[in-house]
């Protein structure tokens, strides 16, 4: 099989990941990296592909079969358009772009063009989410009724010595909250409304280290979950899931979605019901532990988007999708600085 080069641009945290993933896949090699760092020169240099100090260049020189984007979130919108210009395909890390209006004009640029944009929500790819999401549609658990979940970690001190961590977009409701957000509308439908209050108070930083939130689902289902990136604990799906880059694996459940004929564990895959006797609360409740199919994450995207440039797989996410979960974080935000619930359409009115 002949091996779609990928170009990469941005090779910081995750970039590199994304390097490793291509490394180690049978269909994909890196065409190049765009990144002016020292560090990332070296990089490519260990790895013996052409370096570029940014990615217009990069592009023309390669003229790659798909691109990586990891670069910081307000660089998303230009990288896109270069990428749609010379009609590659690009995986662009999330959040989309920095605002509603980048990752609006992203969408349309993309759709106009023909070429795609699959956006970085990885957990999208992962067995435990997918397999809520089946459970979720094939009726198992009845009508839905409620959702909740938690993701809370503890960020040492030194995350926040990159600036840009400490300015606004850098705190935990941009950089984690939209990835359960995300992960709630692949498996219940849409957000309409949500109500939250945010908090910096244990770091005392500009950003946010702590958040409660309400959700009201198109379909009528109510949810809430806490966040936050200054708690010891072992509940988050990067850590219950054994999925997640650099998280050490602690089985456990970070989302717990509640329906009239039963209930179900993520990332545990439990499923609770009464079974074909029936019952109510003071009756015992039958286990049942669905079985996962043993992907991993960070691969079955890389392969998705091979599937995408190839024209063979739809973007599983697209910029117009990663756009409402952007919305839904931005809509968190002016719910708990305005003090009140704020309906998602009033943040895509007129985009
Ligand atoms: N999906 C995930 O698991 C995940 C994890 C981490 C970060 N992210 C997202 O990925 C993006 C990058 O985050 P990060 O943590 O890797 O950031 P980072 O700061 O570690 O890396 C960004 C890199 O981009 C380079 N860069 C800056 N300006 C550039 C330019 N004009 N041209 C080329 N390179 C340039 C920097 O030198 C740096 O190496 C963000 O959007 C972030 O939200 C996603």
């Amino acid at each position: 099989m002949q091996k779609l080069r990928i170009a990469i641009a941005g090779a910081g945290v995750i970039g590199r990941e994304h390097c490793t993933l291509i490394t180690g896949h049978p269909g994909a090699e890196i065409a190049g990296i765009a990144d002016p760092a020292p560090a990332a020169r070296a990089l490519a240099e260990s790895l013996g592909v052409p370096h570029f100090g940014d990615l217009d260049t990069m592009l023309d020189a390669v003229n790659p079969d798909g691109a990586i984007v990891a670069l910081p979130t307000g660089l998303h919108k230009a990288a896109a358009l270069a990428c749609i210009e010379r009609g590659i395909p690009s995986l662009m890390e999330k959040p989309v772009a920095a605002t509603l209006a980048d990752a609006f004009e992203m969408a349309r640029a993309s759709e106009a063009a023909g070429v795609p944009i699959l956006v970085g929500h990885h957990r999208r790819h992962s067995s435990d989410i997918r397999e809520a999401r089946r459970v979720v549609q094939s009726g198992k658990l009845g009508r839905i009724v409620t959702v909740s979940g938690m993701s809370w970690v503890d960020k040492p001190d030194s995350y926040f010595d990159i600036a840009w961590r400490r300015e606004p977009g850098g705190g935990t409701l941009l950089i984690n909250l939209i990835h359960d957000v995300d992960c709630m509308r692949f498996i219940l439908g849409e957000i309409r409304r949500v109500g939250a209050f945010v908090s910096n108070d244990v770091r005392g930083l500009d950003v946010e280290d702590t958040a409660s939130v309400s959700f009201e689902f198109d379909s009528g289902v109510l949810g809430s979950f806490t966040i936050s990136d200054a708690v010891a604990s072992p509940y988050s799906w990067e850590r219950t899931s054994g999925q997640a880059l650099y998280f050490p694996h602690q089985p456990g459940n970070y989302l717990f979605i509640g329906g009239r004929a039963g209930s179900f564990e993520v990332p545990g895959m439990a499923l609770w019901s009464h079974g074909p006797e029936g019952g109510d609360w003071q009756d015992r409740l039958e286990r049942e532990v669905l079985p996962l199919d043993g992907t991993q994450t960070y691969e079955n995207q890389l392969t998705h988007f091979l599937k995408v440039i190839t024209g063979d797989e739809l973007p599983v996410i697209d910029a117009a999708d990663a756009a409402r979960s952007l919305a839904v974080i931005l809509a968190v935000k002016i719910a708990a600085g305005e003090k009140r619930v704020v309906d998602i359409a009033e943040l895509l009115e007129g985009l």
